[in-house]
C-alpha cells in the first residue's frame, strides 16, 4: 500500500466520523473537474474532506457512510477502454473498494437511483450544507423522493445537518499519516526556498526565482504548489497578495517569497525575506531584527494548553515596540495596541491552521473564547511589517516588507518547527547566499 493511500488509515477516519452520525446518513462528493478554457481544464484537485475520508483521487466520485449498518459506500466512475486510452487509468468500482476498503462500490451513474433507498427510514443526512447549490439541489430531490413513498410507511430524514463542523473538529488534529505527509510538504518547501536563495541577484526576474521553487517542488513529488508562490521585490513585498512575479530584482532591494509545495495533498507554507544582493543593509537589519524576535516569542509560546491568541499577542508586543523604537509609532506599547496603530504596518493575523488546505479547516474559537493549542495541531506562525512610503517614514524604511513564517506542530513536549530546515538568522541567511547556485 502507498504513502498515498494506506486504506486503513481512510477506514479508521470513516469509522470515526460514522460513531459520531448515529442512525444517519453521511453523503459526500469530491470536487467537480474545471474548465479553464475552451477544452482545457485547470489540474485536477479532488475536495479535501472526500479526499480525508477516502484517498480517493478520482473525479466524479461520491462517497455514502451509511450509520446504521456502519458500512462505506463509493459511487465512482466505470472502467472505460477507450476513455482510458485518452485520459489515462481508472480504478471502476470493483478495484476502488478493493484498493480503498469500501464495503460496497458502484458506478456514479448509479448514485440518484440508490440515494433514496439510503435516505428511507433515516432521522438525518449530513452533508456539506450549502456549499455547492447543485448538490443541495440533488439532496433536496432524493428527500423529495422519499417523502413520495410516505403512504408505503416509508419516512424520509426530517433533519439536514451540516457535515462541515465535523469533519473540521477531526482535520484540525493531524495523525501520524497526516503528520508524515505535512513534515514532507514542508521539507520540500523549506529546500526550494534554500535553492531561492542562492540563485537570487541583482538583475535576475522575480519569475525566475519562482520557476527555481515550482522546478524543485515538481521534481520531488509534489506536482502543485499549495498556493500561488509570492515572489516579491523591493516594494512588491508590501502587497501581501503579490503574485504577478514579472519585477527585476534590484541590488540593495529585499526580496519576500511566501510559498509552498503541497504533497499528497498536504500543504506547506513559508515565508522568509532576504536580500537579493546577499548582504542586509542595516535599516533592513533593524526591520528583519524586530519581525524575527516576534516570531521567535510567538513560536515558544506554542505549548499545549496555551490559548490560541496568546502565540498572537507575543508577537504583537514585540512589533509595537519595535516600531516604537524605529520611530514609526509615538507613544506606548499599549497605546498602540488599544487604538490600533500598528495596522497601518502590521495588519493581518499571527498566522492559521495547515492541513489539506493552506488555509485550514478547524474553529479558531469555541463558544467565543479563543481555544487552546493542543497536541497534533498544525499552525502558521508569520509575523511581518510592511513599510509603505508615506507621512512619517524616514526614506531608510520606506518600502521595506519582511515576513518571516514557518510552520509548526504542536506536542506533547512543546512543538515542532517543520520548517526549520531554511534559515531565518540573518546570519545564517548571509552565509547560504554566499554559495550561490543556478
Ligand atoms: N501563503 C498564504 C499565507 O501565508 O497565508
Ligand atoms: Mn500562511
Ligand atoms: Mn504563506
Amino acid at each position: 500500500m502507498s504513502i498515498a493511500h494506506p486504506a486503513s488509515v481512510y477506514l479508521h477516519r470513516r469509522q470515526h466520523l460514522l460513531q459520531q452520525v448515529g442512525d444517519s446518513v453521511v453523503v459526500l462528493a469530491t470536487a467537480p473537474e474545471r474548465q479553464r478554457n475552451a477544452d482545457a481544464h485547470y489540474p485536477y484537485r479532488f475536495d479535501s474532506n472526500f479526499y480525508y475520508l477516502t484517498g480517493f483521487t478520482e473525479p466524479e466520485a461520491v462517497v455514502v457512510l451509511d450509520g446504521r449498518t456502519g458500512k462505506s459506500i463509493l459511487f465512482c466512475r466505470s472502467k472505460h477502454e477507450e476513455r482510458e486510452i485518452w485520459d489515462g487509468f481508472r480504478y471502476g468500482p470493483a478495484a476502488a473498494a478493493e484498493e480503498f476498503s469500501f464495503d460496497e462500490a458502484h458506478p456514479i451513474e448509479e448514485l440518484a437511483n440508490q440515494m433514496p433507498t439510503y435516505l428511507a427510514d433515516r432521522p438525518a443526512i449530513y452533508y456539506p450544507l450549502g456549499q455547492c447549490a447543485n448538490f443541495d439541489k440533488q439532496v433536496f430531490d432524493w428527500l423529495d423522493q422519499v417523502r413520495s413513498k410516505a403512504r408505503l410507511g416509508i419516512q424520509a430524514p426530517s433533519q439536514l445537518h451540516d457535515l462541515q463542523p465535523l469533519l473540521a473538529e477531526m482535520r484540525l488534529f493531524k495523525d501520524e499519516h497526516e503528520r508524515t505527509l505535512l513534515r514532507q510538504a514542508a521539507r520540500i518547501s523549506a529546500q526550494a526556498h534554500r535553492l531561492a536563495m542562492q540563485a537570487s541577484r541583482p538583475g535576475r526576474y522575480e519569475y525566475e526565482i519562482e520557476a527555481v521553487l515550482l522546478h524543485h517542488f515538481v521534481a520531488s513529488g509534489a506536482r502543485s504548489p499549495a498556493y500561488e508562490s509570492i515572489v516579491a521585490s523591493g516594494k512588491n513585498a508590501c502587497v501581501l497578495h503579490y503574485v504577478s512575479n514579472r519585477d527585476r530584482l534590484r541590488d540593495g532591494e529585499l526580496l519576500l517569497i511566501d510559498a509552498g509545495c503541497e504533497y499528497h495533498g498536504y500543504a506547506g507554507d513559508i515565508t522568509r525575506t532576504f536580500p537579493i544582493n546577499g548582504r542586509f543593509t542595516a535599516a533592513q537589519r533593524a526591520v528583519y531584527d524586530i519581525v524575527l524576535a516576534s516570531q521567535q516569542a510567538a513560536i515558544a509560546a506554542c505549548q499545549v494548553g496555551a490559548s490560541w491568541d496568546t502565540p498572537a499577542n507575543a508577537a504583537l508586543t514585540i512589533l509595537v515596540q519595535g516600531l516604537i523604537d524605529l520611530g514609526l509609532l509615538q507613544g506606548s506599547v499599549d497605546s498602540n495596541i488599544e487604538n490600533e496603530s500598528y495596522k497601518r504596518f502590521y495588519m493581518h493575523r499571527i498566522g492559521h491552521w495547515l492541513g489539506l488546505d493552506v488555509h485550514d479547516v478547524g474553529a479558531y474559537k469555541q463558544q467565543g473564547v479563543w481555544r487552546p493549542l493542543q497536541a497534533g495541531m498544525v499552525t502558521t506562525i508569520e509575523p511581518g511589517l510592511y513599510i509603505r512610503a508615506g507621512d512619517g517614514v524616514p526614506a531608510e524604511f520606506a518600502n521595506i516588507g519582511i515576513r518571516i513564517e514557518d510552520d509548526v506542530l504542536i506536542t506533547e513536549q512543546g512543538h515542532e518547527v517543520l520548517t526549520a530546515e531554511v534559515p531565518t538568522d540573518p546570519v545564517a541567511i548571509e552565509t547560504l547566499m554566499a554559495t550561490t547556485k543556478g
